[in-house]
């Protein structure tokens, strides 16, 4: 996986490799997301006869071939001309959800096109200050078949992506735009991606009476929203702290996991990302109680480094180690993974 970074960056401008790889300000959450799955040990049974792995899940009424999403993430035509086209088609190939970026450079409904038969998109969504235009996006989204709507709740405020500041990287180069963003009120134009800074309940209540889509609420990480997410009927939520590129120093998703599961306690669906990097750390996180997890980063770097067939090796990648971690850990399925294979670095 790794190297899949590292031929990305040899491929890329270092300003877009920079956008992709930082966080906010002192990158601390950005490094703590992996440190924290570091710091969990497995602890493994044997002798299971778990000789064959079972790796399928079913998320929001979808059965997806293992419990790996594809994280919402912005710009793919900065990564392969084709952009999100591709990572379309090896998500379909793969068997699995691809939640498209509302900031997708590609407009959804030919994202969705791209995919094809067996294809599921889920549309990511940022609040608009202005509710026609948030309508519009949501219609554009049910329209192109999206399957769920995922609202991205840690963003009323851009996070401070310092290298962006140093590179002068503030917006998309000349050439490329948000395409699911133009045309939304019949003028042609393509609107810039905005952030409602007085977000709240009432957006959420306001989208539900929308759509009948599902709603995933992504960038929650305290139990008592998690409760509150519950109230207000959300379907789904995803345990997310955008890479650590909004709020520096939150706490590592891996670390907020447990709190939201307790909280939650199985009536819906929690769903993680942030610094899954391994098989064993999709492990580590079903041990703890997410029904899935989603990546970004690595998405985006087999994107860069091989075009769709990168995006395929980075997945399939994932696959095999899942597979690998289950059987050591003696598990025959997804289901098997329990909280007892987990321990601190030292259990003492
Ligand atoms: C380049 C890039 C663009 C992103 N764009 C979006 C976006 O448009 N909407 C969103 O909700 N999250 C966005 N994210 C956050 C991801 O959905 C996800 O939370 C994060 O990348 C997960 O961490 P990981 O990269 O360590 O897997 C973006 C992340 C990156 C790296």
């Amino acid at each position: 996986m790794r190297e899949f970074e590292e031929l990305a960056r040899s491929r890329l401008p270092p300003d877009v490799y920079d956008f992709v790889a930082g966080g906010a300000e002192d990158e601390v959450t950005l490094r703590a997301n992996e440190a924290a799955f570091a710091r969990l040990r497995l602890l493994p049974r044997v002798l299971r006869g778990a000789g064959r792995r079972e790796l399928a899940v079913s998320v929001l009424g979808t059965d997806i071939t293992m419990p790996v999403l594809l994280s919402p993430t912005a710009f793919h035509r900065l990564a392969h001309p084709e952009g999100e086209r591709l990572t379309a088609r090896a998500a379909a190939a793969a068997g699995t959800v691809m939640i498209v970026s509302m900031g997708s450079t590609v407009a959804i409904e030919e994202v969705a096109a791209a995919g094809g038969r067996g294809f599921v998109p889920w549309f990511q969504l940022y609040v608009q200050p202005d509710w026609a235009v948030t309508e519009a996006l949501v219609r554009r989204g049910e329209r192109a078949g999206c399957q769920a709507l995922v609202v991205t709740v840690d963003s009323t405020v851009y996070g401070s992506r310092e290298r962006d500041l140093r590179n002068g990287f503030l917006d998309l180069p000349p050439g490329f735009a948000c395409e699911t963003m133009r045309n939304l009120t019949g003028d042609g134009e393509v609107r810039s991606i905005r952030m409602a800074a007085d977000l709240s309940w009432e957006h959420i209540v306001r989208l539900r009476e929308l759509t009948a889509l599902p709603i995933v609420v992504k960038g929650l990480l305290h139990p008592a929203d998690a409760l509150l997410a519950l109230d207000h009927g959300v379907s789904g939520i995803m345990v997310s702290n955008h890479g650590g590129r909004q709020l520096d120093t939150a706490v590592a998703t891996i670390d907020a996991l447990p709190g939201v599961v307790e909280a939650v306690d199985g009536r819906i669906p929690v769903f993680i990302d942030g610094g899954i990097r391994r098989g064993t750390d999709v492990v580590k996180a079903l041990a703890l109680g997410a029904t899935a997890v989603a990546v970004g980063r690595p998405i985006w770097w087999g994107l860069a480094a091989a075009g769709q067939d990168g995006v395929t090796q980075v997945l399939e990648l994932l696959r095999t180690e899942i597979d690998r971690a289950l059987g050591l850990c003696g598990c025959s399925s997804v289901r098997e993974v329990t909280r007892d294979l987990l321990v601190r670095e030292a259990p003492w």
